[in-house]
């Protein structure tokens, strides 16, 4: 049966059913010597029928890395071609497959330690086991859980012999990923470009990436592996309707990415709305991303451009030190109706961007702080202060 979306006749795509790109090119954005790596990627549309705006993100299914497949495969004293049933489609297929595709191979559960208690064999760690799994052991085992990925469990509890399809019942699905959207289609008809940062962490005493970011800065073969994705919709986070609104867009890292895509967008479209950015990252020389593209827009005063290189003095600069140099033309800016928006880290840069602001509509407009909160209320309700975070 064809699913198509009925006014355009493209087939439909969604997270249940996606579209199949590949990589077109890949490229380190972080220069030699820099403290991260962040990657460009553009992802091939021509056999992947997507319809996206820019302001959304791109939903990717990663694949976990055959290395740590074939490392669980091996502690679970299996070969990797036994057929097994996908607990949550139910489709036959691999072993292998399914560790690699469906799996979450970084999330240990209870419900494995539940397993390893009812098959173990050894009785000193079925013990462990039965002690570890009671109501008033939960935080260490919240603890445990946390610091131990299937992979350890395996290791540790390598006589119990479970049944195999028991085993896989109890992973938790590997999750698709997104990315924004950073570029416009009026520009790359059959491509979308991403930036992703490679996500590195300390597991064990071993370094270990992301799934992924890893699959897409690394595992993923040029023009060749497959990747499924589909569309996150962002309704509300995307461009004014009136093209002669003026933006200011604040991105530091990879919160840059839809702004690239913002001014790609305005830029072929002739809109003749002022546009602001507001970057930010580590270090002026290695990780100033897209540089080239970003004072060609200044230079031809199409982009007014201000950067927060936080790492390039002994004190901290940040997007919100910047907006706070420019709080006149900032408040003047709304005052002409500007959109504001925000894009990157949800944990501490965009709560602090909100506060920057709320100095800013305190100071400049002669508010009290419960008015400038009233104010910023009021942008949201008026979806003009528009925030993608994560
Ligand atoms: C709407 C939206 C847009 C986004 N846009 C972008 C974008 O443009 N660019 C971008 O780079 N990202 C973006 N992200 C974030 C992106 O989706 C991923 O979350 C990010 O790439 C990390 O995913 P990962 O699979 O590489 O890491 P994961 O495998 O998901 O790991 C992430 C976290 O889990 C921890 N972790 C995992 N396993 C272990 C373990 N065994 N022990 C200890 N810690 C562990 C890691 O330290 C890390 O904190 C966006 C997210 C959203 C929701
Ligand atoms: N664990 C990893 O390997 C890894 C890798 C990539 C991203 N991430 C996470 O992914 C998210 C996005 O990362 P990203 O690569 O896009 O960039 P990011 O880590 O958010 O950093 C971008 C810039 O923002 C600065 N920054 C830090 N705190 C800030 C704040 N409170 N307000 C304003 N700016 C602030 C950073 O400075 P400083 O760093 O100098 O403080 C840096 O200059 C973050 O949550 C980040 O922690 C983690």
């Amino acid at each position: 049966m064809i699913i198509s979306d009925s006014e355009t006749e493209l087939p439909l795509i969604n997270r249940h059913h996606p579209a199949i790109a590949t990589i077109k090119d890949r490229f380190l954005l972080t220069k030699q010597g820099s403290t991260k790596n962040t990657y460009h990627v553009t992802l091939d549309l021509s056999s992947a029928p997507v319809r996206f705006q820019v302001g959304d993100s791109i939903g990717i299914y990663p694949q976990n890395d055959p290395i740590l497949v074939q490392h669980l495969i091996h502690a679970i004293k299996a070969k990797g071609n036994e057929q097994i049933t996908d607990p949550r489609s139910k489709a036959s297929l691999t072993l292998w497959d399914f560790l690699s595709h469906k799996a979450n191979l970084a999330r240990s559960t209870s419900s494995f330690l539940k397993l390893f208690h009812e098959y173990e064999q050894v009785h000193d760690k079925k013990n462990n086991l039965h002690r570890i799994l009671q109501q008033e052991n939960k935080p260490h085992l919240i603890q445990y859980l946390a610091s131990h990925d299937p992979l350890d469990l395996f290791k540790e509890y390598k006589d119990a012999k479970a049944p195999l399809q028991e085993i896989c019942n109890q992973f938790s699905p590997l999750l698709p990923r997104f990315y924004s959207v950073a570029s416009s289609r009026l520009l790359y008809k059959s491509e979308v470009h991403l930036t992703v940062a490679l996500f590195t962490f300390s597991h064990q005493g071993e370094q270990r990436y992301g799934v992924g970011s890893h699959f897409l800065c690394h595992l993923a073969k040029l023009k060749e592996t497959p990747i499924p994705i589909y569309v996150q919709t962002a309704p509300h986070f995307t461009l004014p309707a009136d093209s002669n609104t003026p933006i200011i867009m604040i991105g530091p890292g990879t919160g840059v990415a839809p702004f690239r895509a913002f001014m790609q967008e305005r830029i072929a479209k002739g809109a003749s709305g002022k546009n602001w950015l507001f970057f930010g990252e580590r270090n002026r020389t290695t990780d100033y991303f897209y540089q080239e593209e970003f004072e060609s827009w200044k230079s031809s005063g199409k982009l007014r451009l201000d950067l927060a290189f936080s790492r390039d003095q002994n004190q901290k600069v940040y997007v919100q030190n910047k907006m706070a140099e420019n709080a006149k033309d900032l408040w003047a800016w709304l005052q002409e109706g500007a959109y504001f928006y925000v894009c990157g880290d949800a944990h501490r840069m965009a709560k602090d961007v909100e506060h920057a602001l709320q100095q800013i509509i305190q100071t400049q407009g002669n508010k009290s702080e419960e008015e400038a909160k009233a104010y910023i209320k009021s942008l949201r309700a008026q979806k003009r202060y528009l925030a993608d975070v994560y």
